[in-house]
């Protein structure tokens, strides 16, 4: 079954309202392929969340980069599902490595999140990858693979789930997986899902690849079969994420 490219814009913690309203217009204006070839999903900090849907063509979608766990109440400094929903933000990403590192989310607190977002309509955009460390010590597929179990265990459905795999060392080091190296990840946690949870969840659920996508090396990524799009950060602020959106009509490799 075909699964439609999909091409995320993490803008992490950047903007100022002239900023984040300038990359609007920038993509509003680029000639990309139309909706039913990729899905175009922008994330902006929470704050300019409303004032980017509010200008962003209809074509494209937002996202929260988090959110709480569980119904918000006495949380200081969260944001609910709940609220999300309530201003239309269709979509969160969850589990994004800096996150993990730096506030120390495991894998079953990502999990829980994965499942209340889920829960309350949110569509998710999750985030599994390995350190350098772990890739040298040959672990990749058995963390990666936790990451993903910590979700199964926790999840009923995959449909609104995109999974995006994104290694921790190549995140804003301008040091790209190579096409095979995403390639392989890709396809051991297609398999995976396929022994796991269903063979239709494989077949069916969208793996993106995030980690220094940039104009210049997204048509060979997404030449491979098991990559399904992109998670880009620091290209997204720029006007080459036109390019990258326009790398869902690269053809796959057999
Ligand atoms: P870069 O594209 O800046 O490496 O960031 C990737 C990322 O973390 C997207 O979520």
């Amino acid at each position: 079954m075909a699964r439609k490219f999909f091409v995320g814009g993490n803008w992490k913690c950047n903007g100022t309202t002239e900023e984040v309203k300038k990359i609007v217009a920038t993509l509003n204006d680029g000639q990309v392929p139309s909706a039913d070839i990729v899905e175009v999903v922008v994330s902006p900090p929470y704050i300019f969340l409303p004032v980017v849907q509010s200008l962003l063509k209809p074509d494209f979608h937002v996202a929260a980069q988090n959110c709480w766990v569980k119904k918000g109440g006495a949380f200081t400094g969260e944001v609910s599902a709940e609220m999300l929903v309530n201003l239309g933000i269709p979509w969160v990403i969850l589990g994004h490595s800096e996150r993990r590192a730096l506030l120390n989310e495991s894998n079953e607190f990502v999990g829980d999140k994965v499942a209340y977002a889920l829960s309350q309509g949110l569509k998710v955009i999750a985030c599994v990858g390995e350190t350098l460390e772990q890739r040298e010590s040959g672990s990749t597929l058995e963390v990666v693979a936790a990451q993903t179990k910590a979700i199964a265990d926790r999840v009923t459905s995959w449909e609104n789930i995109v999974v995006a795999y994104e290694p921790v060392w190549a995140i804003g080091t301008g040091k790209v997986a190579s096409p095979a190296q995403a390639q392989e990840v890709h396809n051991e946690l297609r398999k995976w899902l396929h022994a796991n949870v269903s063979p239709d969840v494989a077949s069916t659920t969208r793996i993106i690849y995030g980690g220094s996508v940039s104009g210049a090396n997204c048509k060979e990524l997404a030449g491979n079969p098991d990559v399904d799009g992109f998670l880009v950060g620091g290209a997204s602020l720029k006007p080459e994420f036109i390019d990258i959106i326009k790398a869902a009509e690269v053809e796959k490799k057999a």
